[in-house]
């Protein structure tokens, strides 16, 4: 059911992460107030400095409060310099995903005009498929064994694990499809040693078929990262356990126009999380230089996925018309360091602000 108003959980974070924040919430309200859609955020503190001041990198009230808005919009968590005493970085954003239950992290990647490209290929258009709950973090919570000469991680696929990231995976490379693109689905496992992903495998031979229609490649990861680069175009939907899927979808990102342009969507059947695939970027805090696009990105996917989730038309639109400001701005600049410009984080800003406001907005019925 649409609603009258959406209540957007703005979780700003460590670094860039309030930087960037900040410039999609701008460009967010502008969009909404051209389409008469009602958004209020209410801010939620939490990260490394938070932990550093409080003792809590994210206190159990802002982590009930965020998942009672109707989404949440992210920056980045975690400094380097702020750690467990396991040598481990505190990281909200690990114990959110795992509190809702966010299964699957979406990461498109395309290419834009205007952008430089670190391949010159013209087929990037792939959605990267993370999983998020399991997979090689699997054992975060594990008990700490304390023995000096050695320390293991846990790699563990459950069937409830690998079904739905898989149906997540089929079901969108059929929307996908629908919308004119190839409707495929590779799997990047490593079925050949590890028995975790064999079972992963043979769970993604049982749901796909379910989808004759929809055409599928099984990949060993080492062999399937080197393809990002030799024959992108061989990917459309691309999906992987938690931390092949953290590396595929940087490199994918890397291959389109970098971490300043990927964003991603962390959903549940009930929950979504946007965030920028990138982190805090401790190098670049401070100096106005970071690239706001993923995140404003990050916050149409947001919009997508509330409009299908209540049915709201205004949303889309919403997010079509941040979508096309983002485009504008790319093709003509201002554009960011990252992207061969020399644009401060405001100015891009401030450019996609006034794609919105000149863009032309058509009623929705
Ligand atoms: P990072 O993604 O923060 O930065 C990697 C490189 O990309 C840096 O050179 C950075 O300057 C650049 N970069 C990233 N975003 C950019 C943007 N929007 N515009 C321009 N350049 C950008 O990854 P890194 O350095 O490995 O991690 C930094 C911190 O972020 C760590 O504490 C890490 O744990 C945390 N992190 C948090 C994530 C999250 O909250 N979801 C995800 C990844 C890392
Ligand atoms: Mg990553």
């Amino acid at each position: 059911m649409a609603k009258t108003r959406y209540e957007i959980a703005q979780i700003p974070g460590d670094g860039i992460g309030p930087e960037v924040v900040d410039a999609a919430v701008a460009v967010l309200n502008t969009a909404a107030g051209r389409c008469g859609l009602d958004l209020a955020f209410t801010t939620y503190h939490v990260g490394a400095a938070h932990f550093v001041e409080t003792g809590h990198a994210i206190p159990a009230d802002t982590m009930r409060a965020i998942g009672e808005a109707d989404a949440m919009l992210f920056g980045a968590a975690g400094l380097p310099s702020v750690r467990l005493p396991d040598g481990t970085e505190i990281a909200p954003q690990l114990d959110i995903r795992e509190h809702y239950d966010l299964f699957a992290s979406l990461r498109p990647v395309r290419l834009f005009e205007g952008v430089p490209r670190a391949l010159t290929r013209d087929d990037i258009d792939m959605l990267v498929i993370r999983e998020l709950t399991e997979g090689l973090f699997a054992g975060r919570h594990d008990a700490v064994t304390n023995d000096p000469s050695q320390a293991s991680d846990r790699m563990t696929i459950t069937r409830k694990g690998a079904e739905r990231l898989c149906e997540m995976a089929f079901s969108l490379a059929r929307r996908r499809k629908a919308a004119g693109k190839r409707g495929h689905v590779t799997l990047l496992d490593k079925a050949n040693v590890l028995r975790s992903q064999a079972f992963l495998r043979a769970v993604f031979d049982e749901v796909a078929a379910r989808y004759p229609d929809i055409g599928t490649d099984r990949v060993y990861i080492d062999a399937g990262c080197m393809i990002f680069i030799t024959n992108p175009g061989r990917y459309d939907v691309v999906v992987s356990e938690n931390q092949f899927g953290d590396i595929t979808s940087e490199i994918a990102a890397g291959i389109s126009g970098g971490l300043g342009l990927a964003p991603s969507a962390d959903i549940s059947l009930t929950h979504g999380l946007f965030q920028p695939s990138h982190g805090s970027a401790p190098d670049i805090a401070g100096q106005g230089v970071a690239n706001p696009i993923a995140t404003i990105l990050s916050a149409v996917m947001m919009l997508e996925w509330l409009g299908e989730k209540h049915d709201d038309p205004r949303c889309t639109q919403v997010a079509a018309l941040m979508l096309e400001a983002v485009e504008k701005t790319l093709a003509s600049g201002p554009r960011t360091r990252d992207i061969g410009g020399t644009a401060t984080t405001g100015a891009v800003t401030e450019a996609v602000v006034r794609a919105v406001m000149t863009a032309v907005v058509t009623a929705v019925g």
